[in-house]
């Protein structure tokens, strides 16, 4: 996701120094081009080396070390930077960025930097809280810095509050954000849904799918890493939703009908991977059942659909896509679905084709528009995303522009 990329970890005196190294590791992994800056004080926490066998980079701790790759070092590698994340961000080191200190290789990279800069605070509670810290942090905001918010917890002096410095997996999500991916679906609300539902029996059992959200989640991630302000509305799934988006959780059909319905006016883009229970019992017992001799029958009553709802009082400039899981006859069906939800794209799969379906990392995904398909092979979730998304704004962009020519 970063290659390409080039970013400058600027380190500062914390025993939170150690995170980076982690931190650093997981950019390399993702083939980002990583420069380490260490103030002297944070040399004293880990040594450079680490972060120079990390990155294969000398890391620079002294101005005046002329044993470096670039010539005038601070300057060229600020030019370089497309991003540059200071973390942990010392007291110290926060007073000489709002106040215009630069007398060490970190404060004059920073000050030579045009890139994008996210700033991650650590230290005591005291210290974080102390008026003239919270200045210097709200000027560097009005300088449009990032500032990333210390976590609550205890700290190296046993104290317990806020000054924590994030994990690295929440570092990575912000420099993910800033520069993963190019925004250009910047200014787009986009309204996904994700999971399966569940529907209550008693308070013991219910009817549910095999739905794990993985597809859903990964077009949520991959709209806000485009620059998107996407809201997910989720079943119940055991993995993690993506930063940076709201995350709306519900339980049942009628639940996420009535979530995803009071959101949609506003969206630009509905996609609906959810996996939405056709059918709901149509009595939930107040008290567990108890088991009888002989069978059960437990009737059932349709549950409202969501999508062709949304299809039948889609505004003009909405793109609705659905999604459609079937084990046979999946263009013919998936077509069917698209006339009568009246949706812009359905994204079908086959759940008995090997890498396809519930669970898996993988997919394998047809996407089926009213004049196309395009059959697309055996590729991860975060890849079928992007392939959707860039179809969606392939074809939403066609629309934006021909109503732009109605209009002149
Ligand atoms: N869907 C919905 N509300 C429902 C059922 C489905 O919004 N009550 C949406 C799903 O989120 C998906 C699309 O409709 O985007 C197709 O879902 P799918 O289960 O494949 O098809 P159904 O329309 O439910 O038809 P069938 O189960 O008969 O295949």
């Amino acid at each position: 996701m970063l290659t390409g990329k080039t970013i400058v970890l600027g380190v500062t005196g914390s025993i939170a120094v150690y995170k980076i190294a982690n931190l650093a590791s997981m950019l390399v992994k993702l083939h980002a081009d990583v420069h380490v800056i260490m103030t002297k004080n944070a040399a004293n926490f880990i040594h450079p080396t680490t972060f120079e066998t990390l990155t294969n980079h000398k890391c620079l701790v002294d101005t005046f070390d002329r044993n470096f790759e670039f010539h005038v070092a601070h300057v060229n590698l600020a030019a370089q930077a497309d991003l540059m994340m200071i973390a942990p961000a010392s007291a110290n080191v926060i007073g000489k960025l709002a106040g215009g200190i630069a007398d060490d290789m970190l404060t004059t990279t920073a000050m030579a930097c045009k890139a994008p800069m996210i700033i991650a605070p650590a230290m005591n509670t005291n210290m974080y809280e102390n008026p003239i810290v919270q200045d210097n942090l709200k000027k560097l905001r009005s300088y449009g810095k990032a500032i990333i918010e210390p976590a609550c917890g205890m700290l190296a002096c046993r104290d317990i509050g806020k000054g924590k410095m994030p994990e690295p997996e929440v570092l990575l999500h912000y420099i993910l954000r800033t520069v993963a991916k190019e925004k250009d679906l910047a200014g787009k609300k986009v309204l996904v849904t994700a999971g399966p539902t569940q529907e209550a029996i008693d308070p013991v059992r219910y009817i549910t799918n095999h739905s794990t959200g993985k597809m859903g989640y990964a077009i949520a991630e991959n709209a806000m890493l485009r620059g998107a302000e996407v809201t997910l509305v989720t079943g119940p799934c055991s993995i993690d939703p993506p930063m940076f988006t709201e995350v709306i959780s519900v339980i049942s059909a009628e639940e996420m009908y009535e979530a995803v319905t009071a959101r949609s006016e506003d969206a630009d883009i509905i996609i609906m991977t959810a996996a939405v229970a056709d059918y709901r019992p149509s009595i939930i017992s107040n008290e567990k059942v108890k088991k009888k001799d002989g069978d059960l029958s437990i009737p059932l009553t349709r549950t409202k659909d969501i999508l062709k709802t949304l299809g039948c009082r889609k505004r003009e400039g909405q793109f609705l896509c659905g999604f459609s899981m079937e084990t046979q006859n999946m263009l013919e069906n998936s077509r069917k679905k698209i006339r009568e939800k009246h949706l812009d794209m359905i994204v079908a799969n086959n759940l008995k084709v090997a890498g396809a379906g519930f669970g898996t990392d993988t997919n394998v995904i047809t996407m089926i528009t009213p004049d196309s398909e395009t059959e697309l092979p055996l590729m991860s979730k975060q890849e079928a995303a992007g392939e959707v998304l860039d179809e969606i704004m392939r074809r939403f962009s066609k629309a934006e522009n021909i109503s732009c020519k109605a209009v002149r």
